[in-house]
């Protein structure tokens, strides 16, 4: 639950009483959606190529041959980026006349390539990630999070121009239609604020129906703006709702982050002023969260796309698989393990049982990464940056026990299991007093521009159809329906 207290004091410095909302200095503007959209845009996709990414099957690096011992057949199936298409399995066959071919099994896509991409590399086994060719280190001492979004979408940094514009655009987008913040009032008091997030990206696309023409690029311009500009109000305003606070409204003289913590902490002051410490923090965890490429709530994201639904409604659902404890809600788990070992003592104790089965030691382990997430890295820097300022986290002494047994223990190193993104962020979010609820809403906040971006890129592959993944029926065979019970329907 919220506690509501302290966040709205630590987030800023010099908060002094002053005039109430709507005093904003002379030549301050306000986020009203200008009549007629200006769209920056125009998707450049110019990107060097990694290796592999140009062969196509149609001239291919090799084959591969199967033999089927069933039928003795030999089968040659072109190989092309290290990939062959499923669909070519099709052609191994019986001769029996229901035999519709081969299909391969990937459970949870373990082996499996759904798309080609060329938005985010990752090398699991160097630790490697980077947005567009883009090593995310330098991304994250360097660029600000609107050029990442940029980046991340059109391929290219922006030009001067290109950003300025796209910056404005962002601003003056940040206002939600008042019926939105009566829509969040609709909820309880204690409703998880991604419950509240999910549900109010969904909603949006009941107020831009012209959205749905998905193939009209000015339209996804828009899109992109509104969902960026929007998500951290509704986020903010939510967290408003359950503190039972009045909402902040956006103050467009501020910068996308600035403006975000204003409308979380900003009490009477006239202005908001962050501190710039917390803000460029979370400026760079908003850049390490802006993607990564086919995780669960993108793949999410893609498949509810792929049915031409409009990117807010597909956007949801990404929001709605990054909610889970495996995914983004791992850094609220961190905090809520933190919180019941309790003690530097009971931290081995808490390990046997992992490895016992009792649970998971949250914010460790990837599907992908299998040395080091290279994210963690950088987390864990900045989280000495945050402790300077507010003091070390209490969790901070757990957390440092709980990786240093582990990196030591067969368990987690046979297993390849290394501190994930989420394993530190929840600390460096509960200094600046984010209450735990929230933190899953910070990610998404970030993950809007990586998730948009993939859906964009899905939308525009000429290979991409509508998502629909085969089965292994291992149900009954036909039987007959004899009733076995009464029912409205019985005589
Ligand atoms: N603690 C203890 N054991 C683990 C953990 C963990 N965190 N993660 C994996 N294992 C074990 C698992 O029990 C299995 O052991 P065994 O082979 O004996 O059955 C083995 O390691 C392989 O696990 P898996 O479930 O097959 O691995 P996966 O690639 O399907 O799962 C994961 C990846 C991230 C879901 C998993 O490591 C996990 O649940 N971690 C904790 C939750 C977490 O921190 N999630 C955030 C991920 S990073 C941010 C994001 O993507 O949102």
């Amino acid at each position: 639950m919220f506690e509501p207290r302290e966040a709205l004091v630590i987030l800023g410095v010099g908060a002094s009483a002053g005039l109430a909302l709507g005093s904003r200095s002379a030549g301050t503007t306000y986020g009203i959606e200008p009549v007629r959209l200006r769209p920056t845009i125009t998707s450049l996709h110019l990107v060097m190529p990694t290796p592999g990414s140009t062969q196509s099957f149609d001239s291919p690096a090799g084959t591969l041959d199967i033999k089927d011992s069933r039928t003795a057949k030999t089968y040659s199936l072109p190989i092309a980026a290290d990939a062959i298409r499923a669909s070519d399995l099709k052609k191994i066959k019986t001769d029996a006349p229901d035999d519709l071919g081969i299909v391969s099994y990937d459970p949870a896509f373990l082996n499996t390539a759904s798309c080609r991409s060329a938005i985010t590399f990752i090398d699991g086994d160097k630790g490697i990630l980077r947005y567009r060719g883009y090593p995310i280190e330098q991304l994250a001492e360097k660029a600000s999070f609107l050029e990442v979004a940029w980046l991340l979408r059109h391929g290219e940094l922006p030009t001067q121009k290109e950003y300025d514009q796209f910056v404005h655009d962002i601003t003056y987008h940040t206002y939600v239609h008042e019926n939105m913040r009566t829509f969040l009032h609709g909820f309880r008091y204690d409703a998880h604020p991604m419950s509240m997030l999910q549900s109010s990206i969904a909603a949006l696309s009941s107020f831009y129906p012209e959205a749905r023409a998905i193939f009209d690029p000015a339209q996804r311009d828009i899109s992109f703006i509104r969902l960026l500009a929007k998500t951290p109000t509704i986020a903010a305003f939510s967290y408003r709702h359950v503190k039972g606070l009045p909402v902040v409204y956006p103050d467009n003289s501020l910068s996308y982050v600035e403006n975000f913590l204003s409308m979380i902490a900003r009490m009477t002051e006239p202005r908001y002023e962050a501190n710039p410490v917390f803000v460029r923090a979370l400026e760079v965890l908003f850049i390490l969260h802006a993607d990564h490429e086919q995780n669960c709530s993108t793949n999410a994201v893609r498949a509810v796309g792929s049915s031409h639904v409009d990117p807010f409604s597909a956007v949801s659902a990404g929001v709605a698989a990054l909610f889970g404890p495996l995914h983004g809600g791992a850094n609220e788990q961190v905090l809520r393990m933190i919180e019941e070992i309790g003690d530097v003592a009971n931290v081995p104790k808490f390990i046997e049982g992992v490895k016992g089965g009792s649970g998971r030691l949250m914010g460790f382990g990837h599907r992908v990464y299998k040395s080091y997430d290279p994210r963690a890295k950088i987390v864990k820097r900045l989280a000495d940056d945050v402790f300077k300022i507010t003091g070390v986290d209490r969790g901070l002494e757990i957390a440092l026990e709980l990786e240093r047994i582990a990196l030591q223990d067969e368990y987690f190193v046979s297993r390849k299991l290394y501190p994930n993104v989420d394993f530190y962020t929840g600390l460096i979010y509960r200094s600046m007093n984010f209450p735990t609820e929230f933190f899953t809403v910070l990610f998404a906040i970030a993950r809007m521009s990586g998730w948009l971006s993939q859906w964009e890129e899905m939308l525009l592959d000429k290979e991409q159809k509508i998502a629909r993944p085969r089965q292994i029926y291992t149900g009954y065979e036909e039987r007959p329906y004899t009733p076995t019970i009464k029912t409205h329907l019985s005589k």
